[in-house]
């Protein structure tokens, strides 16, 4: 049979007869790519399944290895799963590379046998690296390989613990005409390495580059086909790097861990709170330190606003960063109505420090008590700390997992908390020494109460 070719569109999978300009699934353009369809050869050579009473499955026991790097470990669930197929994904240059060295040289100092293979540096370039992050040995094989098949033989013959691919998008099967990155090849790639990792128990590791939109060529479409999705974020200009667990068939994917980009690569920040808290200024108009919740960990950051006559007076300015734009607008919309200020003459921008993404409407409070500090131009009190949701008709709603925030607050040596009257009859019952809880009913009390 003359094989076929398809147009696949490299954002989402969608594929067609015949040449699209834009996708008419995901309505990108120019994203469709000619590629060869591949003759289904189904492998039949895995012995057939049997139907299995229920009370009759063993239980399943998930033996894991973990690292020292102890903020992984959380992240994946308590360890890796051994035979499990992990997906890392993260922008060009944001660590992916630097993270998985470090986690590689872990385990080769315990003793694991691990096989890094790189089809995007020069073994002299990995080693460049693994010098600066200490790797010292134990059983650490480097490879630069891009031809799959001849990747799973090296595998095969040294049959590791951890293998780790970096990257899926420079890795091709000889079996498939198109070239690497595109959906085809990576689809094939991790179809191949997982079942490799199943069928030898070898914990592996496959690193993916996604752009800013969080497409391009494949990781998106791969996350069905692994057990694990992490996801390796942060902002080129900051130090910071977040991972998180997008999916995991063997953990929570609530789970996050905070690293820092230093000299010696990256370290886990075991206080994340501190962290984001060691510029703020003092005693400054418009900052307001919030206590939100990042996966399952409360986290204090600091929101800031600036509020300065306008020189577009038709159309001031209202900008956001690290915060929905939209729930920003509407809190400032609120603060105009139910407390009496106008801001049409006025630009305003509102940042999260440190270049965190908060999305939480939790943070509702801290947002409005920041524009009215530099509204007043009256710092608020330091050794404050609020969090709590606002509605529509600046009432303060009550928000989940009080306690984890108080506490936080709390062990950051904070003094006053300005929150939610709803949560305030739950944590009476704590003990919470050396700390005020003010609760609050709308916005207009808490700014009285404020200042
Ligand atoms: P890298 O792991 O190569 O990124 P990725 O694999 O995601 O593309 O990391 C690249 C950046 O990290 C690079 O700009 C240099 C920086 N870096 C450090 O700051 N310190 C270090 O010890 C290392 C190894 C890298
Ligand atoms: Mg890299």
């Amino acid at each position: 049979m003359k094989p076929k070719a398809v147009f696949i569109c490299q954002n989402c999978g969608f594929q067609s007869p015949k040449w699209l300009g834009r996708c008419s699934s995901c309505g990108e353009w120019n994203t469709l790519i000619e590629e060869i369809e591949e003759e289904m050869t189904a492998e039949y050579s895995f012995p057939p399944s049997e139907p299995v009473l229920y009370q009759d499955i063993k239980e399943f026991k998930k033996p894991r290895i973990k690292v020292k790097i102890e903020e992984f470990n959380k992240v994946l669930g308590g360890g890796v799963v051994i035979g499990s197929l992990v997906l890392i994904g993260g922008e060009p240059g944001i660590g992916k590379s630097t993270l998985l060295l470090q986690v590689s040289r872990d385990f080769a100092s315990q003793e694991e046998k691990v096989l890094y293979v790189s089809g995007e540096e020069s073994l002299e370039q990995i080693k460049l690296r693994g010098d600066r992050l200490g790797v010292r040995g134990g059983k650490l094989y480097l490879l630069a390989e891009t031809n799959l098949e001849r990747i799973l033989a090296q595998a095969q013959k040294i049959m590791p613990q951890i293998l780790v691919v970096d990257s899926v998008q420079t890795i091709f099967s000889s079996k498939l005409a198109s070239s690497p990155g595109t959906i085809s090849q990576v689809r094939e790639v991790a179809n191949r390495v997982f079942r490799f990792a199943k069928s030898n128990q070898v914990s592996s590791f496959l690193i993916g580059h996604i752009t800013k939109e969080g497409s391009l060529a494949g990781p998106k479409s791969l996350e069905h086909m692994v057990d694990v999705v992490l996801l390796f974020e942060g902002e080129r200009d900051h130090s910071h790097r977040v991972l998180r667990a997008l999916k995991n068939r063997f953990g929570p994917v609530s789970e996050l861990a905070i690293f820092e980009m230093a000299a010696g690569g990256l370290q886990a920040i075991s206080n994340p709170s501190a962290f984001f808290l060691k510029e703020r200024p003092a005693n400054e108009a418009g900052s307001v330190v919030v206590s939100t919740i990042k996966g399952t960990r409360p986290l204090l950051v600091e929101i800031q606003s600036l509020i300065s006559s306008t020189l577009f007076t038709s159309n001031p300015r209202r900008m956001s960063v690290g915060l929905d734009h939209f729930r920003a607008a509407m809190l400032l919309a609120i603060v105009e109505k139910k407390l009496g200020y106008s801001f049409s003459g006025e630009d305003i921008y509102l940042n999260v420090a440190g270049g965190l993404v908060i999305e939480e409407p939790a943070t509702d409070l801290g947002v409005i008590l920041a524009a009215v500090s530099c509204l007043k131009n009256r710092p608020v009190p330091s050794g404050m700390v609020t969090f709590g949701e606002v509605g529509l008709s600046g009432e303060i709603r009550s928000v989940g997992q009080a306690l984890p925030r108080v506490k936080e607050a709390v062990s950051l040596g904070f003094e006053t908390i300005i929150l939610p009257q709803g949560n305030i009859a739950l944590l009476e019952k704590e003990d919470l020494p050396g700390v005020r809880l003010v609760g609050v009913k709308n916005i207009k009390e808490a700014t009285d109460k404020v200042f």
